[in-house]
């Protein structure tokens, strides 16, 4: 009998990932994945602590299964990922009829874990150790790796792909929980990622987004030979059927010119950086130990605009961070006004405990005066946004297409009751369905909305742009008239 799978995944890109690679490796093994929790025979949620909002919101999904547990004790459910590994067995005090609890490290358990629960095992356990329970090296190989099983259906796309370059994070950022629950930082191979990429190529996709928490400090050594991640790009620009390439996330100090000059040369790489700058005050860069100045940055940010012109910056804010005066703020703002990134992510800083900074500092920002400040630094990045679309509307933009926009997708599932697979390419062959709104991006990543047919999901395609607001420009597909003169016939 198939059993059912539910899976619920909060956080980064690498939580996404890691939900394809545990579904997939469960669907290898008999199960059918649903889209509700409760037919499902095993609930995973997989995890986030970045902040405390994310850890909430699992608790309060996991208090809502406790009567399904109830009623049927048969159902297994696990929390898998950062919280896995950042409360390890306190998530068994917190939520008892919990069964199962695993870190990003050992994931690739979850299969045979599940199996001794079923027959009567009780709870497990199995995180990483430590980064203090250990030697460097015994902690790094107590996360293992995962990486090479794949399931096309947990994808953002069947064109669009994740990849792991690298894994951990060493930096230390003093607010951050992700050195503490995903490990040291440890880079792949080289020739593991072009495998997977060559794959993934073969199989249909398009695009693939190389991820590590600070992707551009990728660096592998092999006797002579170090593979930086400008030379990865080179090796990857080489694999038939793939047509884009971008990497998430840079860290400033890591930003070299050997990488910005690959972007600009590798002709399939997106000229799309998210380099998160966090602050624009010297006195909390410091106190956050992101070991870059202001003036570092923006140094950084010169190079990035004179090396590839056009190019997206994006970035990431803690606003309300501790001892953050209104003078320090504003100095983010003026940051902000002087950068224009493409967009900017802004957070409320959420004191997390075992980190640095809530050992070191008190959290003394009023949570009204982060909400203002996250409001305010908002707006000025939308009116941006905003003001830097507007130049695109008349262009004409060559755009990968990923699938079906937001709006066609809600129609779509409308249409046909809650029991279709995901409205997406699969069902999107042909022109059965006649024009329906898509949603593409262009090289430096702006989103595209236009009405296309279905056929043209996965292609590259010039759109001509009529309109633009912060967040999105509106197109029309330019339509190409291929006279017989233009006609070659090679024999
Ligand atoms: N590795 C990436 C980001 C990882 S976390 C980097 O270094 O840029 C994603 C974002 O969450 C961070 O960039 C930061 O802006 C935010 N963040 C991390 N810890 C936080 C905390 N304790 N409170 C609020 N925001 C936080
Ligand atoms: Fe966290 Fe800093 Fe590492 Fe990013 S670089 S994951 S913010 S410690
Ligand atoms: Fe969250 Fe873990 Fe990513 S803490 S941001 S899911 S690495």
């Amino acid at each position: 009998m198939t059993r059912k799978l539910y899976i619920e995944t909060v956080g980064c890109q690498m939580n996404m990932l890691d939900s394809e690679l545990v579904v997939a490796d469960l669907r290898r093994r008999g199960y059918e994945l649903v889209d509700e929790p409760g037919p499902a025979d095993l609930v995973l949620f997989n995890t986030c602590s970045v902040r405390a909002h994310a850890e909430e919101k699992i608790y309060s999904a996991l208090g809502r299964l406790k009567n399904a547990k109830q009623r049927n004790p048969d159902k297994i459910i696990g929390v898998i990922g950062c919280m896995a590994q950042n409360h390890q067995k306190n998530v068994f005090t917190r939520a008892p009829y919990v069964d199962l609890v695993v870190g990003p490290g050992q994931l690739h358990q979850i299969p045979n874990l599940v199996d001794e629960i079923a027959a009567g095992g009780g709870q497990k356990l199995e995180v990483s150790l430590d980064r203090t329970g250990g030697a460097k090296r015994d902690v790094a190989e107590s996360f293992e790796s995962y990486d090479p099983l794949r399931d096309e259906a947990m994808r953002p796309s069947r064109y669009q792909a994740f990849v792991r370059i690298m894994i951990g994070c060493d930096k230390f950022c003093t607010y951050c929980i992700v050195p503490k629950v995903r490990g040291p930082e440890q880079s792949r191979p080289p020739e593991q990622i072009v495998a997977e990429a060559r794959k993934l190529a073969d199989e249909g996709c398009r695009e693939v987004t190389l991820l590590g928490q600070t992707v551009n400090s990728y660096k592998y050594e092999n006797g002579e030979r170090t593979t930086r991640l400008s030379d990865l790009l080179h090796q990857l620009s080489e694999i038939e059927g793939l047509t884009r390439l971008k990497f998430v996330t840079s860290f400033p100090n890591d930003m070299t010119q050997d990488l910005l000059e690959a972007v600009r040369d590798v002709k399939k790489c997106s000229h799309y950086l998210h380099v998160p700058c966090q602050s624009g005050s010297n006195e909390v860069l410091k106190r956050m130990k992101r070991n870059y100045t202001v003036e570092q940055y923006r140094e950084m940010h010169d190079r990035i605009r004179a090396t590839i012109p056009g190019a997206a910056v994006t970035s990431d804010f803690i606003v309300g961070f501790c001892g953050e005066t209104e003078e320090d703020f504003q100095k983010t703002v003026a940051l902000v006004e002087e950068m224009r990134f493409k967009n900017s992510f802004i957070f409320k800083y959420s004191p997390r405990e075992g980190t640095k900074a809530d050992d070191l500092y008190p959290d003394d920002i009023p949570d009204d005066v982060k909400k203002r400040r996250n409001n305010e630094l908002l707006a000025v990045q939308n009116r941006i946004s905003y003001e830097d679309n507007q130049p695109f509307i008349g262009r004409t933009v060559e755009i990968l297409v990923e699938g079906p926009s937001e709006r066609a997708r809600r129609h779509e599932e409308h249409a046909h009751g809650d029991d279709q697979p995901e409205a997406g390419a699969e069902h999107a062959h042909g022109d059965v369905h006649g024009p329906i709104q898509l949603v593409g991006r262009t090289n430096c990543d702006r989103i595209v909305v236009f009405d296309g047919n279905p056929r043209q999901i996965g292609q590259m395609l010039p759109v001509t742009i009529y309109d633009a607001n912060s967040f999105t420009l509106f197109g029309e597909v330019v339509t190409q008239h291929v006279g017989p003169q233009l006609v070659t016939i090679s024999i």
